[in-house]
């Protein structure tokens, strides 16, 4: 095992050595949230914008924040390495409890965890990624970044057995997100991605293509996109801050326009390499 430091409740420690009670209420409910923040060159990327949704997160699901975002910054920047791009990946969960009942205990203490690991770019950017449409068969607040993911693993799952690099969810005839991603529409010349609500997580990349899209005067609205809608766009994308804006070239089978990553994602990939950049210059 990759025995690099991590961070848990105040300590920094080889992560073989990092180890959590099992009466952790994330562990016994998946009672906690999460974020994974991109660092470039040891820069943590819209690090404020992360930290906003942290917050949300948990005060969604009535954790304390047990830090500030001074505070935040201070211990997840050791865990960084100036010369490589990669992630941070930060859970809290509400700690640890002597008795395992559903209800919040009383004066317990956040558990903190954080590690750091390298972002390993998609060997196959270029040449586009398959995906399947599901029904979304999440819960009703898919807007708080919940370790609860039992539900996005298993539809995960049936896109990877179809050979498929994502789920794209849909509820109610409409498209919400992927498994792990935001989506993105090209349809009839515009870029459209579902406008923000309890049915999605409010990503940070796709904000950051929109402002994008906005600043290059890209066409792009916030709008439902019906799953026959999706069927007739000429480009969708999947988007996150891992693998920040992946094309999709084939959707249940069919393949999207010619079957290679359209116009408008080029100039965008283009455009998000390029702030990335301008970012920590
Ligand atoms: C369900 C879901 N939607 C959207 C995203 C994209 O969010 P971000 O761009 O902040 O990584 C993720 C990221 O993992 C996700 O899990």
């Amino acid at each position: 095992m990759d025995n690099k430091t991590v961070y848990l409740n105040g300590q920094y420690l080889p992560l073989n050595e990092a180890k959590i009670s099992v009466m952790d209420r994330g562990f016994l409910f998946g009672d906690g949230i999460y974020e994974v923040i991109p660092s470039y060159s040891g820069n943590l990327f819209h690090f404020q914008e992360h930290m906003e949704r942290l917050e949300n997160s948990l005060s969604s699901i009535r954790i304390p924040n047990p830090h500030d975002r001074a505070q935040w910054l201070e211990i997840l920047t050791p865990l960084l390495d100036k010369n490589l791009d990669q992630y941070i990946y930060l859970q809290i969960t509400r700690g640890v409890s002597d008795k395992r009942d559903h209800a919040f205990p009383e004066n317990v203490t956040p558990t903190v965890f954080a590690m750091c690991s390298n972002i390993v770019p998609l060997e196959n950017l270029e040449s586009g990624v398959k995906a399947i449409s599901v029904d979304d068969s999440r819960w009703e607040l898919c807007n708080v970044k919940a370790t609860t993911l039992l539900a996005n693993i298993l539809l995960r799952q049936q896109a990877v057995e179809k050979g498929c690099a994502e789920a794209i969810l849909v509820k109610d005839g409409y498209v919400t997100e992927g498994a792990a991603s935001n989506i993105f529409a090209v349809i009839d010349g515009v870029l459209i991605t579902p406008p923000q609500g309890c049915e999605i997580l409010p990503g940070i990349t796709r904000n950051v293509i929109l402002e994008l899209a906005e600043k290059n005067n890209i066409p792009h609205s916030e709008d439902i996109i019906s799953l026959d809608a999706l069927q007739t766009a000429s480009e969708i994308w999947l988007t996150s801050s891992t693998r920040e804006i992946v094309p999709v070239v084939q959707l249940d089978n069919e393949t999207i326009a010619n079957g290679k990553p359209g116009p408008i994602w080029q100039n965008m990939h283009q455009l998000f390499q390029a702030y990335k950049q301008s970012c920590h210059e």
